[in-house]
């Protein structure tokens, strides 16, 4: 496996604020004050004590993200020795699994065959490459939602699924990578993406990130307009039983917003909707019970080396544990590496 990096960026822009609904880009604060000064004052924080409890807020972010891959290492290290799986066979990713349609579907992408495999899924908007299809039976999903369970409600630590969500599982770390989620990357979401989207799988969907996100009552509710770090994402719904929460999704991060339309898509217990993560998307507020997604961010080095989508630039590398945020220092990249201090 080639070493992965992160964007140095990953510390500096983007930095998600939740009750602002907001990411912000932070330098110091006096870029940030400079930048955000006057639309801060119109969302009510001209007053310094509400100023001084939001640049905390960055702060404390900025700081969980420097630490965020040594912090990742160990507790993926602890969950190995520490963990008891209700269920060990879960974590080995089996074609029983799955919905016999979505073998269909991945054998017809696998033989090139665009007709049929278009034929074999819901395309739920052409214009946008929205592609949706059953991947996991209810089964499954009901097994690994007691299996999550069981591991939430442990003393065990726990990291957080992205800045956005703050309810959700890692699923690398508990131990779902080179048996589940990189199966089911290479082995049935590559070619699934290779005749889907070409541009944005380049040679290969190298790395991922998976983890699941949960919306409840009283938790979470629901999910701001926002694109993914990848190149490819899958949302699979695991269920339980819930009201609301459509995804919508709007143009891709490079039209203005004004312009485009959004495509409201109902979720269902064990189907996955495919799109490119720089497809603008969120999720409506849940208005009933809870709904636990999985999430699996796909990313392609030979795209992601040429842009950063989370900064727009070229990446600025570097070093990662694991699969970082997906970006390699190939030979003839023209990427910069960074002085890491
Ligand atoms: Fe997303
Ligand atoms: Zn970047």
């Amino acid at each position: 496996m080639p070493s992965f990096y992160n964007c140095n960026c990953f510390i500096t822009h983007n930095i998600y604020i939740k009750e602002l609904d907001r990411h912000f880009k932070f330098l110091d604060s006096l870029q940030f004050f400079k930048d955000y000064g006057e639309l801060l004052s119109s969302r009510g924080y001209a007053d310094s004590t509400k100023r001084k409890h939001l640049l905390q807020q960055i702060i404390e972010e900025v700081e969980r993200r420097k630490h965020l891959d040594e912090d990742a290492v160990e507790r993926t290290k602890y969950l190995q020795q520490h963990y008891n799986p209700l269920d060990t066979s879960i974590f080995n990713l089996q074609d029983g699994f799955l919905d016999p349609s979505f073998i269909k579907l991945v054998n017809a992408a696998k033989s090139l065959n665009l007709d049929k495999t278009v034929r074999l899924l819901d395309v739920i908007s052409e214009e946008k490459k929205l592609y949706g299809f059953p991947v996991i039976n209810e089964a499954f999903c009901d097994q690994l939602l007691t299996e999550l369970d069981h591991y939430q409600k442990s003393p065990l630590p726990k990291g957080r699924p992205n800045s956005m969500n703050r309810y959700g599982v890692l699923l690398d770390e508990l131990g779902f990578h080179d048996n589940f989620s990189k199966i089911l990357r290479t082995k049935y979401l590559d070619p699934l993406a290779n005749i889907l989207f070409p541009e944005w799988r380049g040679n290969e969907l190298d790395s991922h990130k998976v983890f699941t996100v949960g919306y409840k009552i009283d938790d979470d509710l629901e999910l701001g307009y926002h694109f993914d770090n990848s190149e490819v994402t899958l949302n699979i719904c695991l269920g339980k039983s819930f009201e609301g929460g459509e995804l919508y999704f709007g143009d891709l991060r490079t039209v203005p917003i004004m312009e485009s339309t959004c495509t409201i898509v109902p979720h269902k217990k064990g189907y996955g909707i495919f799109h490119r993560g720089q497809q603008l998307h969120g999720a409506l507020p849940i208005s009933k019970g809870e709904r636990h997604n999985i999430i699996l961010w796909m990313r392609s080095s030979s795209v992601r080396n040429k842009l950063c989508p989370m900064c727009n630039s070229s990446p600025v590398l570097s070093p990662s544990s694991g699969y970082g945020d997906g970006f390699t220092a190939a030979e003839n990249n023209c990427v910069k590496m960074c002085n890491v201090t």
